[in-house]
């Protein structure tokens, strides 16, 4: 019975497999890849398809890379990759195309988000063994994620501290998480806003951001529209300007990948790889490994951050080469996720600011789990195969939903998500 039943698992393991794979499909349109079918997100996001053309490097590697494509040619002249690209015209997205009211070819939001593309890219490149001409194949690709990344530094670090700042709570991925009710708080809500929320319609309202983070939202959104989107005035003009752990260790693991990229095509940069060094030597400084606390700055209040979020935790996937911090990290980890019976919660389920079931602020996130594991597999393998395991058995049980809870398991927000369905195959077909 012992056979039958590991018979059993295999044959369910494959149909999830399968169904992985469609609900991609499904959610592709021409070239791109929408972060669900339902009306939630009709665009493409740039983080999403980061981890959506992981996924399809596992069964089609052409879709991958029109993936990928399509997202960089939303880049902006001066190098960002936007965080939403509206390819159609659709109105059904507040804040939509028209109350952005950017981009070039494509329309855009005027903001970016975490640049984990360099990192799923890498990660393509080495599994499929790419020899050095297939990698040179690639080279305009990678030289316009070198732009990418340039650009934060130009105009995201413009005074070379080594960090580099978010200027609105979009850009880092996590939207309404506790880390920026701080800074959200002493934003002065705009006088007569117009706009009309529909994300609260089609997924349970007690699951979405309140009204007043949105109306937040939108009142820095139309501050940076004003300001025509100038990337030299937003550091200092933006009425948010924080430096996120998180969104940091993304940045420094992107620039490392991409270093390790540029050398194939001969182009290796010095300015990079010094800076590469400044940001580590800066963000470990955000980790205070006696108090196993981590520290956000919120430059435009001078003051700090300090909330027990899964994405501090991000800075073991910029594979620090300091081994007691990473060591540090780890035994915090373990604190922090300890009594929970589903990993990771967005947020430390102990904390005053968690909340089961509202969206950043507490549920569990795939693409946060696959970060983290990603971060462990080369540090400390039986944990981060634990956390490989326990995903699987999360999705296996509860499908492709966007966001689960911690306690009880249950799948939120939208259904056939994508990239819970892309890093799900990721998860299951690369043991490492
Ligand atoms: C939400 C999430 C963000 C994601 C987007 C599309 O805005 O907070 O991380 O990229 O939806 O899925």
């Amino acid at each position: 019975s012992k056979r039958f039943n590991s018979w059993k698992c295999k044959r369910i393991m494959s149909s999830i497999i399968e169904f992985a794979k469609k609900t991609l499909i499904n959610n592709r349109r021409s070239n791109y890849t929408l972060p669900t079918n339902t009306k939630l997100y009709p665009a493409q996001w740039n983080w999403d398809s980061a981890f959506i053309a992981l996924g399809y490097s596992n069964f089609n590697l052409d879709y991958s890379f029109k993936e990928i494509e399509t997202l960089i040619s939303g880049q902006w002249d001066d190098g960002m990759i936007p965080h939403i690209l509206f390819h159609i015209k659709d109105l059904n997205y507040t804040p939509n195309y028209k109350a952005w009211n950017c981009g070039r070819k494509i329309s855009s939001s005027g903001i970016t988000q975490p640049p984990i593309l360099a990192s799923i890219l890498r990660i393509i490149i080495e599994r499929k063994k790419f020899s050095k001409e297939e990698i040179k194949k690639y080279q305009t690709l990678i030289l316009k994620i070198k732009k990418y990344l340039e650009w934060f530094i130009r105009y995201r670090d413009p005074k070379r501290t080594g960090l580099i700042s978010i200027l609105h709570p979009w850009e880092s991925g996590y939207d309404n998480s506790p880390l920026w009710d701080k800074p959200m708080s002493k934003i002065k809500i705009e006088s007569k806003l117009k706009y009309k929320r529909k994300d609260n319609k089609i997924v349970e309202k007690s699951q979405r951001p309140l009204k007043i983070d949105y109306d937040r939202y939108v009142t820095i959104k139309n501050h940076l529209r004003r300001l025509n989107y100038d990337p030299k005035k937003l550091y200092y003009k933006s009425k948010f300007n924080v430096v996120d752990v998180g969104f940091n260790s993304l940045f420094l693991k992107a620039l490392k990948d991409l270093d390790f990229l540029l050398k194939f095509i001969g182009k290796s940069s010095s300015s990079l790889k010094k800076y590469i060094l400044l940001n580590e030597s800066k963000l470990i400084k955000l980790f205070n490994s006696k108090k196993m606390k981590f520290k956000n700055k919120d430059l435009k209040n001078d003051t700090s951050i300090e909330i027990p979020s899964i994405t501090n935790f991000f800075m073991l996937f910029s594979d620090l080469k300091n081994k007691s911090v990473n060591k540090n990290l780890i035994k915090s980890l373990k604190k922090y996720c300890k009594n929970e019976n589903y990993l990771f919660p967005s947020i430390n389920s102990r904390h005053k600011s968690f909340e089961e079931k509202r969206y950043w602020r507490g549920p569990v996130w795939i693409n946060c789990n696959w970060i983290i594991y990603q971060g462990l597999k080369n540090k400390d393998k039986s944990f981060a195969e634990m956390i490989r395991k326990k995903t699987i058995n999360l999705v296996e049980k509860k499908k492709f939903r966007e966001y689960y809870s911690c306690k009880s398991g249950l799948g939120m927000g939208a259904k056939n998500f994508s990239w819970s369905a892309a890093l799900y195959l990721d998860f299951v077909l690369n043991r490492s």
